[in-house]
């Protein structure tokens, strides 16, 4: 069984769906797991942060190497998916507000938790891509362009990172359509049906639950994965296989 004991780990997006799957799952399997979201929440080790502000992640991060002495494992899972993203209807405030939480919150996240991953000897780090990272979506511009960039600043930080010996691992997961509260919303919007459909897309013929998708989270933050670094992982029954 994986052991996270004495880890702290950090989920952004920790309030909903696959965040909140992901933190669930490391917190059983020990780790001391600070939750993070837009969303203030009054319990003991939950955070409100707007992962798109710079100024708001240099102030978390030395909160929580103050608060706990150390930083493990960083999962930078908050991100939108908005309505209106084909190339013509896509606003420019649709465009920024996408690319800034997901792409700039993803950067934003791993560049002021390495200094803390490698000062306590490494760490891992893993961020959410999608299978949009690796096909088009021609209802989703913006998203499906801020999950590509999501997939090579992976790969990029994942280099980085090993060229400077510092013992911290980045990787990809790439999750299938999932049953989340952002899923369900969009779904909301669509013909009755379209559930029907986007089973039939994934090989599997379901959708994918999150604690599925967290289960890979926990593999590759764990121990067991000391050598995989800049990898992608799917979690999507097959839907980029054919
Ligand atoms: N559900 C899917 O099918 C699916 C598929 C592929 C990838 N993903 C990705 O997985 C991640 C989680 O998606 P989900 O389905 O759990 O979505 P979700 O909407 O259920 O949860 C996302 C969480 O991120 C938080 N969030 C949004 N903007 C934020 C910000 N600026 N700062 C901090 N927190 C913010 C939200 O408040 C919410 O709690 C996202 O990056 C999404 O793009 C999801």
């Amino acid at each position: 069984m994986i052991s996270l004991k004495g880890k702290v780990a950090l989920v952004t997006g920790a309030a909903s769906g696959l965040g909140a799957a992901s933190a669930l799952l490391l917190a059983k399997h020990g780790a001391q797991v600070v939750h993070a979201d837009l969303k203030p929440r009054p319990e003991e080790g939950w955070h409100a942060i707007d992962v798109a502000s710079e100024a708001a992640w240099q102030e978390f991060v030395s909160h929580i190497v103050a608060k706990f002495g150390r930083l493990d494992i960083l999962v930078n899972a908050a991100g939108i998916s908005l309505e209106g993203d084909t190339v013509l209807e896509c606003t420019a405030e649709t465009w920024q507000r996408t690319m800034a939480v997901n792409l700039d919150g993803t950067f934003l996240g791993c560049k002021h938790a390495i200094p803390a991953l490698s000062a306590g000897g490494g760490g891992a780090i893993v961020n959410f891509g999608s299978v949009l990272s690796q096909v088009g979506d021609g209802n989703a511009a913006a998203y499906v362009a801020s999950k590509g960039g999501v997939r090579l600043l992976t790969r990029s930080i994942a280099l980085h990172c090993a060229k400077a010996r510092n013992n911290v691992r980045c990787n990809l997961v790439c999750p299938g359509y999932i049953v989340t509260p952002m899923v369900e919303e969009w779904l909301k919007g669509l013909p009755a049906g379209a559930r029907g459909d986007l089973e039939a897309r994934h090989p599997m013929k379901r959708l994918g639950r999150p604690e599925e998708v967290a289960e890979l989270v926990l593999y590759l933050v764990s121990d067991e994965a000391t050598a995989v670094t800049g990898g992608e992982f799917n979690a999507d029954g097959g839907f980029t296989a054919w």
